[in-house]
């Protein structure tokens, strides 16, 4: 398993050679979906296709994760019943998309108890939630702490889009900046999602940029994703992986930055004062805080 959640690239559950490629690419996160991208008529049949991907492919350089249909459909069931005797051991997590409630993330719960109570499997299976609705994001402290399995909150910006009726203001309709609002009109929603997702400890994960071919801009709403506190986001192509990997990885600046914030609180420590400067810019306890998450993140990177 990988310990980053830097990028996580999804692919099609009924496409078996794009999970081939998957297991070579560098995505922290490989997530084999049953959902959107995989069309109706192909939804029973990619059932068998992940299950033998997730049994037969080499997953070690990677954190496997499977997205299942929504819980209120007619598929889901059958991909948790089916799927989780199987290769729940493989699993990292479930992804569940267009969750509504607590209520159903304790449903999914007892259901995977059960299942796995029953198969022998004593590594629990995670839980991560897609925030992609309104009422998701208003209930989203009740969804992130409605079981210790809950691992990340997942925005999911197309169907958030789709549940206010927001305008399709790009073609693809997820994450291209668009000029209509003066800012980005989902400020509010990305930092009420880190909120409530970092206050009961969870990963926060940001949804993926659609342009596949427009690198530039997928480099500028990485940026920004992690300028906010996000850990990590979707890529839907494997041409994406490497732009996000960047962005989430701490620059050199960034580390010699930290190091040297690090180097003058012990200085300033050792001759008995609170707080020093760099310059003219003033050193803490919180600087001291921001720079050690920057030293545990390269050191989980590369260690
Ligand atoms: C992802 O599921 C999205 O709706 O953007
Ligand atoms: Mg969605």
């Amino acid at each position: 398993m990988n310990p980053n959640r830097r990028s996580i690239l999804s692919v099609p559950g009924h496409r078996e050679s794009m999970h081939a490629k998957a297991a070579g690419s560098a995505a922290d996160v490989v997530m084999l979906d049953l959902e959107d991208s995989c069309p109706p008529g192909e939804k029973v049949a990619a059932r068998e296709v992940v299950k033998a991907s997730a049994l037969n492919l080499d997953w070690s350089r990677h954190t496997l994760t499977l997205r299942i249909n929504d819980l209120a459909g007619p598929f889901a069931l059958r991909d948790v019943l089916d799927l989780i005797p199987e290769i729940g051991p493989k699993l990292d997590t479930v992804v569940v998309p267009k969750v509504e409630s607590a209520a159903q993330m304790h449903y999914l719960d007892h259901l995977l108890t059960a299942l796995e109570t029953e198969a022998g499997i004593n590594k629990p299976v995670g839980i991560e939630a897609i925030i992609e609705s309104a009422r998701a994001l208003r209930d989203a402290t009740e969804i992130a702490e409605a079981t210790p399995r809950m691992k990340c909150l997942v925005f999911g910006v197309a169907d958030y889009s789709a549940s206010i009726n927001m305008p399709l203001s790009s073609i693809s309709g997820h994450g291209e900046a668009d000029g209509l609002y003066p800012g980005d009109p989902l400020h509010f929603v990305y930092s009420r999602l880190i909120l409530c997702g970092k206050a009961s400890g969870l990963k926060v994960i940001d949804a993926p940029y659609g342009n596949f071919r427009d690198a530039e801009g997928l480099k500028v709403a990485a940026a920004r994703s992690r300028a906010l506190g996000f850990d990590g986001k979707w890529a839907i192509h494997p041409s994406q992986i490497e732009v996000v990997n960047e962005a989430f990885t701490p620059s050199e600046e960034e580390v010699e930055r930290a190091k040297a914030v690090l180097h003058a609180f012990e200085e300033a420590k050792a001759s008995g004062k609170g707080a020093t400067a760099i310059g003219s810019s003033m050193i803490d306890q919180a600087s001291v805080r921001m720079a050690e998450d920057v030293m545990a993140r390269v050191n989980a990177l590369f260690s």
